[in-house]
């Protein structure tokens, strides 16, 4: 392990002149003269162990089929995980098992599979996600109308969630509302869901959710609200209007998903900014979910050493502003391995090198981005039971 782990002195061997090949986030930090962290770990205690001793859980989003056909990967995350997420399996419409492939039938497989692996190795499940735009299938726009949309959500919410009641941990109930950009005052993404059922629906799933499941939390999710831009402090307004609205409204929500989908290369990162958000969502009641965490390499050096300290950084320095919040009770990245990471797909370099998003390197070694994440889990204060 020890050899894995970068070490001051090694940092200092890499010199100036590696340096300077490095790309805009690492002149960024030359400018400022910040030193680089050594990202030295006291232990080989895994990130879900870890994450329990502050009380806090931690676990990633994997693909059923990944899964099941590698072994390494599954024992990965059995060390590492504490809560499972099921990365297409809940989905209306995913490319392989849609969960939906007709307007009256549902397919469980993938997620009855990835329940099935929680279970046996004693991992919390976490259920993703109901209503998004993004992923409704094929066949939705010609059958789903405003005359039926409303049966179509309750009978959606029932079957699904009632499927999995009492064993899943929390729910993303409603998925990237969201955007301020399409221009209503409310902040809502024009969306099919917002066309078929007005404002409402937002409010609505909730309580369909609800009324499937008691145990679970309920949680709203979104991306984009993590740096200090015109962009994401338009998108935290809007998201805590909507939080304070439903919370008006009494709709039974519980959490707020942050997905944090990190860039290696994005250099306005505002902590107190971040941490005000929190603060706010926190003083409404609900819980603070880290729930798609990773941090794209792409516009980085193509020199691993350094490309992954600056990833590491970016967790680090993410985690440890994040976790001042006492509300924070979960981090999960999407992903674990860089073996299987959508960025590959949806964030892929120009120079074509592979991906390193994540916490373990696709040979399933833990990465200075591990250390990392385990450094800031270490210093964070125990989280309040409640
Ligand atoms: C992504 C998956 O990782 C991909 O494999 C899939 O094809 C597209 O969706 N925000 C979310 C996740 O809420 O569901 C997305 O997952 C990533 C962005």
């Amino acid at each position: 392990m020890a050899d894995r782990l970068i070490t001051r002195r090694r940092t200092l061997h890499l010199g100036l002149a590696a340096l300077a090949g490095m790309s805009a986030i690492s002149s960024h930090h030359l400018a400022k003269s910040e030193p680089l962290s050594d990202f030295t770990v006291s232990s080989n205690t895994p990130l879900k162990e870890r994450a329990a001793a502050i009380g806090l859980i931690y676990g990633a989003a994997i693909r059923h089929d990944h899964l099941a056909k590698d072994a390494q990967l599954a024992s990965s995350v059995i060390q590492e995980c504490g809560i499972l997420v099921p990365e297409w399996g809940l989905k209306w419409s995913t490319p392989d098992k849609p969960l939906r492939p007709s307007p009256d039938s549902f397919d469980f497989r993938a997620a009855d599979q990835s329940l099935e692996f929680a279970v046996a190795n004693g991992l919390l499940f976490r259920g993703h996600t109901l209503v998004w735009h993004e992923s409704l299938p094929d066949w939705f726009s010609k059958i789903v109308n405003r005359q039926n949309a409303r049966e179509f959500l309750a009978q959606h919410i029932q079957t699904v969630v009632g499927r999995y009641a009492g064993k899943v941990h929390s729910w993303d109930v409603v998925n990237e509302a969201i955007e301020p950009a399409d221009g209503r005052s409310d902040g809502l993404r024009s969306s099919p869901w917002l066309e078929l059922l007005g404002s409402d629906y937002i409010d609505l799933a909730f309580r369909m959710a609800h009324q499937a499941e008691e145990k679970a939390l309920l949680v709203y999710n979104d991306y984009g609200l993590d740096y200090d831009t015109d962009e994401a402090e338009a998108k935290r307004a809007a998201v805590l209007q909507l939080l304070r609205h439903l919370k008006s409204l009494g709709t039974p929500i519980h959490a707020l998903g942050i997905q944090a989908h990190l860039s290696g290369s994005e250099t306005r990162f505002n902590p107190q900014k971040l941490q005000e958000f929190l603060r706010n969502i926190a003083s409404l009641g609900l819980k603070i979910i880290i729930s798609e965490l990773d941090v794209t390499d792409k516009n980085l050096t193509i020199q691993v050493h350094l490309r992954d300290q600056i990833i590491a950084k970016v967790y680090e320095d993410y985690l440890s502003a994040v976790l001042m919040e006492p509300a924070v009770i979960a981090v999960i990245t999407w992903g674990l391995s860089d073996r299987y990471t959508w960025l590959s797909e949806f964030q892929p370099r120009s120079d074509s090198a592979s991906v390193r998003p994540l916490p373990i390197d696709s040979l399933f070694q833990r990465k200075l981005a591990w250390n990392a994440i385990a450094r800031a889990f270490d210093r964070a204060s125990i989280r309040p039971l409640t």
